[in-house]
């Protein structure tokens, strides 16, 4: 293995949370942002402002400020209304301390600074609550202890920074005029190698989750894990059991920062990383009526990430039949110990039926009053790890489908959502519970002639 490769050095703990203990997360049950892993270099808090003036770096990166303005880490904190809901609610149940663990990962200017310890309700206005992860966050980041997550990481205050941010004129004229002349103290100090060569590590710091103990009085969990089955895949290069291989492996930032032209300090060939972080979520943008960031992250969901294939038709009473109890076992290259053990059910097997596929290119004989199943096939293409991910305990995916007859009148519609598009969704609708990257998934249904199938997400 590469030999800059970071540590896996404490995995995924299954063990008991008194033997852990010992390794000490971050600094440990005394330590000022524990149960967060995060450290600071010297075991010093970092004054709020540090992670509030991101505006100082756009005189020189406006490009990259506006990306970062409109994206999801700018509204990591109390500036976004779902986040503020779950601390407010967790503060008020279990107090303050547990949630100094989202801390270290959503409000840097407020945990850093030692302010978690008043309950978020009395300064939730404050400007240390609306700041977000604003550029010092990431880029103060000097190293990345392991791949655990649980912001696993030790972050360091640099003393060029106070110059960069003063409102002293003088001495800012002199600290642009030492840039233009030398760069190179800057870029060391704001952009660490790993940053670029192991992105993926330095991502999975934040996107990497479990809950023990300290958080939960109750037992260790996983949460959510992009970086794990990004790794076991194919698209990492890093995965022995997948099935397909993208000809060049791909890192998180080759997908969330892609090329976008630019003539800021520090672009690559006239291109920088795009800070806007395209993703899935399309809530906080449509809350910041902030309609350039909706469309880039719809547009990025429907650029061939999944495709939904209207596959199959078979008569319904022969796959009823067939269908007894077979099941079949759908191998996972997740991390052991994990969703890696799961059976999948399988819905068909035993006798052979007779279907009619592919439905692009075959007209199934329909006649009225038939039953049938159809088979739809979901794919994912271009994601580097299970879909969908993130916080899958907190919302919904599935598959909506459905048929008209030649009159255009509605006679089939599975994943409906009710009052309009206002109401929940359809009880019998087919839910999307991790779909492999580059596997297949078939959730069948029945359904009748006059197909038509889209993503809620
Ligand atoms: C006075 C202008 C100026 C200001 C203010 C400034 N930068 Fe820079 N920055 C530059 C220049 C010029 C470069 C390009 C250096 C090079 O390519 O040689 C650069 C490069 C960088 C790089 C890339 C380093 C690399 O190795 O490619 C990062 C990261 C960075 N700056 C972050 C920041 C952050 C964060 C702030 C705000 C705290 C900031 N900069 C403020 C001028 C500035
Ligand atoms: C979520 C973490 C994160 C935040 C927040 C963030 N950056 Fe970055 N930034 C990165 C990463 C990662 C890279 C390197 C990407 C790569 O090379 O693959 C980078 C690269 C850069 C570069 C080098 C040019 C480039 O496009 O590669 C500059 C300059 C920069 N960032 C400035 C900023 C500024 C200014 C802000 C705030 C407005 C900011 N960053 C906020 C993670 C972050
Ligand atoms: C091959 C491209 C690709 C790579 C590599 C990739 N992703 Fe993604 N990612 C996507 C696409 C497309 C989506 C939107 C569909 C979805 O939600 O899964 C997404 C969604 C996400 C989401 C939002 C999840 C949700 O549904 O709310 C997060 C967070 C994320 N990725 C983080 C990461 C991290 C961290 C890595 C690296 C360990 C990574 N991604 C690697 C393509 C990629
Ligand atoms: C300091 C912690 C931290 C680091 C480091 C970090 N992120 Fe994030 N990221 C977050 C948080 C927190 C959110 C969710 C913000 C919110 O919506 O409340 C987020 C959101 C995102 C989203 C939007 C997800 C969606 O549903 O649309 C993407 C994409 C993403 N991050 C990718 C990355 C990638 C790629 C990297 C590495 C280059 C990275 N992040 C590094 C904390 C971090
Ligand atoms: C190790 C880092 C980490 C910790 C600890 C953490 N989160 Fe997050 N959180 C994230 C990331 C990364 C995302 C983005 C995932 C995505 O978009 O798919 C996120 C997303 C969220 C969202 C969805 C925000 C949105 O815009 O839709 C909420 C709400 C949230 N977290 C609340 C919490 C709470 C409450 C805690 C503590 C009990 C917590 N988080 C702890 C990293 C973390």
């Amino acid at each position: 293995m590469h030999s800059r490769e970071l540590a896996n050095a404490r995995p995924n703990p299954e063990s008991d949370y008194a033997a852990r203990q010992h390794d000490g997360e971050g600094d440990g049950p005394e330590g000022t942002f524990f149960p967060s892993s995060a450290q600071v270099y010297g075991k010093q808090k970092i004054p709020s402002k540090f992670f509030m003036e991101s505006d100082s770096c756009k005189r020189c990166h406006e490009d990259i400020y506006n990306q970062w303005f409109s994206s999801a880490h700018h509204f990591s904190s109390f500036n976004n209304q779902w986040y503020r809901k779950s601390i407010e609610y967790m503060q008020d149940t279990i107090g303050t301390k547990p949630s100094k663990w989202c801390g270290g990962c959503h409000d840097p200017a407020v945990l850093y600074a030692g302010l978690m310890d008043t309950p978020i309700k009395q300064i939730v206005h404050r400007p240390e609550a609306q700041a977000g992860l604003g550029c010092m966050m990431c880029h103060s980041i000097a190293n990345v202890k392991s791949t655990m997550g649980q912001a696993d990481f030790y972050l360091e205050y640099p003393k060029l920074h106070e110059l960069a941010a003063t409102q002293n004129p003088v001495a800012r004229a002199l600290h642009d005029f030492v840039i233009r002349l030398n760069p190179e103290p800057h870029r060391r100090v704001f952009l660490k190698p790993f940053m670029r060569e192991q992105t993926a590590e330095f991502c999975s710091a934040c996107h990497k989750v479990h809950l023990d103990v300290p958080v939960n009085h109750y037992r260790w969990f996983r949460g959510f894990n992009e970086y794990d089955n990004w790794q076991a895949s194919g698209v990492s290069g890093q995965g022995a059991r997948s099935f397909y291989y993208p000809p060049k492996p791909q890192q998180c930032a080759d997908c969330h920062m892609p090329a976008e032209a630019s003539k800021d300090a520090g672009n690559v060939n006239g291109f920088v990383h795009s800070h806007r972080f395209p993703g899935a979520n399309t809530a906080v943008p449509t809350a910041n009526e902030d309609a350039p960031q909706l469309k880039l992250t719809e547009d990025f969901l429907k650029s061939g990430a999944l495709t939904v294939d209207i596959f199959a038709v078979s008569p319904a009473q022969a796959s009823l039949k067939a269908g007894a109890t077979t099941q079949s076992e759908l191998s996972t290259t997740f991390a052991v110990g994990e969703e890696a053990e799961s059976k999948v059910r399988g819905e068909a097997g035993g006798e052979a039926v007779p279907i009619t596929a592919p439905l692009n290119r075959v007209h199934p004989p329909l006649r009225r009053g038939d039953t049938v199943r159809v088979d739809v096939v979901v794919r994912t293409k271009k994601i580097g790890h299970f879909f969908p991910g993130g916080t899958v305990d907190a919302y919904d995916t599935w598959l909506e489908l459905k048929g008209t007859d030649d009159k255009d009148q509605t006679i089939f519609w599975s994943g409906m959502v009710e009052d309009n598009g206002h109401g929940p969704v359809d009880k019998g609708a087919h839910f999307i519970v991790l779909c492999r990257s580059m596997r297949t998934a078939t959730p069948s249904t029945n359904g009748m002639p006059g197909l038509r199938a889209r993503w809620c997400t």
